[in-house]
């Protein structure tokens, strides 16, 4: 009986940490970021360029860029909705329009985790369930 009670909670425990070990696997940085090179060059890469640079006076750069980095929600927004008005990144005013884009949560994630570690950046991961909180209802 008693050993029946430990082998119970033996096979228990392993289970259970088993189970959380793939909650933990669900999310990858480094695949997510993978992903999302291929959403960059389809939609980004245009205006923001091979290596993030931007273009002088238009397109502001992704590389270093003070204002990508420092906040992740306005960074989810700007992709799903673009944005019009003067905004300064590294020092420099930038007023083209961006369009916004049709993406889905986990895309949208993957392709900002892919420019916050591209280009010389080094960020925190953006996971799909933070892009689908910064959604506007
Ligand atoms: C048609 C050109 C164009 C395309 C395509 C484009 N952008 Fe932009 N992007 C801009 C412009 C112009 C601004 C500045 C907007 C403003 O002044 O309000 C900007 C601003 C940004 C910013 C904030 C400023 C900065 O440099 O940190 C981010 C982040 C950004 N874009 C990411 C993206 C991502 C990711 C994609 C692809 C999904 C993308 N952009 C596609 C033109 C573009």
């Amino acid at each position: 009986m008693t050993i029946k009670i430990i082998l119970t909670s033996i096979v228990l425990s392993i289970l259970s940490s088993s189970f959380s070990f793939q909650q933990k696997q669900k999310f990858s940085l480094k695949e997510s970021i993978e992903r999302g090179k291929d959403i960059y060059i389809a939609n980004c890469l245009t205006c923001h360029m091979d290596q993030g640079e931007g273009a002088d006076g238009f397109y502001p750069p992704l590389a270093k860029s003070d204002y990508l980095m420092a906040d992740k929600k306005r960074s989810i927004q700007q992709v799903l909705y673009g944005a019009t008005g003067e905004i300064k990144v590294n020092g420099y005013d930038y007023s083209e329009p961006m369009v916004g884009f049709d993406l889905t949560d986990e895309q949208v994630s993957d392709v900002l985790n892919y420019v916050r570690n591209s280009f010389g950046n080094k960020g925190s991961a953006i996971t799909p369930e933070e892009a689908k909180a910064a959604r506007k209802k």
